[in-house]
């Protein structure tokens, strides 16, 4: 099997860019999984399927097309990649996400991911429960405050719409379904690194990533 790296941690600590980076350093290929169910809660809300109704989204996840490439995503041969990013789909995400059948249906398509030369996986419980086997696992984390104004200045560079309390507040939400969920909770994986970005610079901790995956 190709070699894994996986980055998890909650919303906010820099996990895709670090991810991103390390990916293209490396010559690896790159797994978003957030996207993946990012643009499952979209089918659904374009389905009417509820986002409470756990077999039918799991359904629904066994039924759409989803392809990544790169910062493209593409649902079902459209274009999502705007759509997926807003605040309020991220919120969706967590929602489709609690159901053990949605986690069960996307479990294949994500280790199918891992191919030579080798995979860097973004996301919850890649080294959980996803790829336990990986060769490095790091936990990256920041302080609640950091981590919303992060959100808050991604948004506005994109020139979305964008309210600082709000992101708290959602944050707020969204780690504590991530982190109270029964199946694949948030939280740092075994023989998991724990990495603390807050007050670092993005080049600071990918440093100390590089370093990680080179060691
Ligand atoms: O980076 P950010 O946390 O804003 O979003 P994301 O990584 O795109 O993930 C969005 C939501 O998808 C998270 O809040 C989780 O509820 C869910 N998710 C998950 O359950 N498992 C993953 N491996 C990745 C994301």
């Amino acid at each position: 099997a190709a070699p894994v790296i996986t980055i998890d941690g909650p919303s906010g600590t820099g996990k895709g860019t670090i991810a991103g980076l390390l990916a293209a350093h490396l010559g690896w290929h790159l797994l978003d999984s957030g996207a993946l169910y990012r643009t499952l809660a979209l089918a659904a809300r374009r389905r009417d399927v509820d986002l409470d109704a756990g077999p039918e989204l799991g359904r629904l996840a066994a039924q759409v097309r989803v392809q990544l490439e790169g910062e493209r995503v593409r649902l079902d041969g459209e274009d999502v990649s705007a759509a997926i990013r807003t605040a309020e789909a991220g919120v969706d995400a967590s929602r489709v996400a609690v159901h053990p059948d949605v986690r069960a249906a996307l479990l294949g398509w994500q280790r199918d991911a891992a191919v030579a030369p080798g995979l860097v996986a973004d996301g919850r419980d890649m080294g959980s429960r996803v790829f336990p086997d990986a060769l490095l696992k790091i936990y990256l984390d920041a302080s609640p405050e950091e981590r919303a104004q992060r959100r808050y200045k991604q948004l506005k560079d994109k020139g979305m719409d964008a309210n600082l309390r709000d992101l708290v507040q959602e944050l707020r939400v969204r780690d504590q379904r991530d982190r109270e969920r029964s199946e694949s909770p948030l939280q740092v994986p075994i023989a998991g690194i724990v990495v603390d970005s807050t007050s670092k610079s993005i080049d600071e901790v990918f440093l100390q990533v590089r370093d990680l995956a080179e060691a």
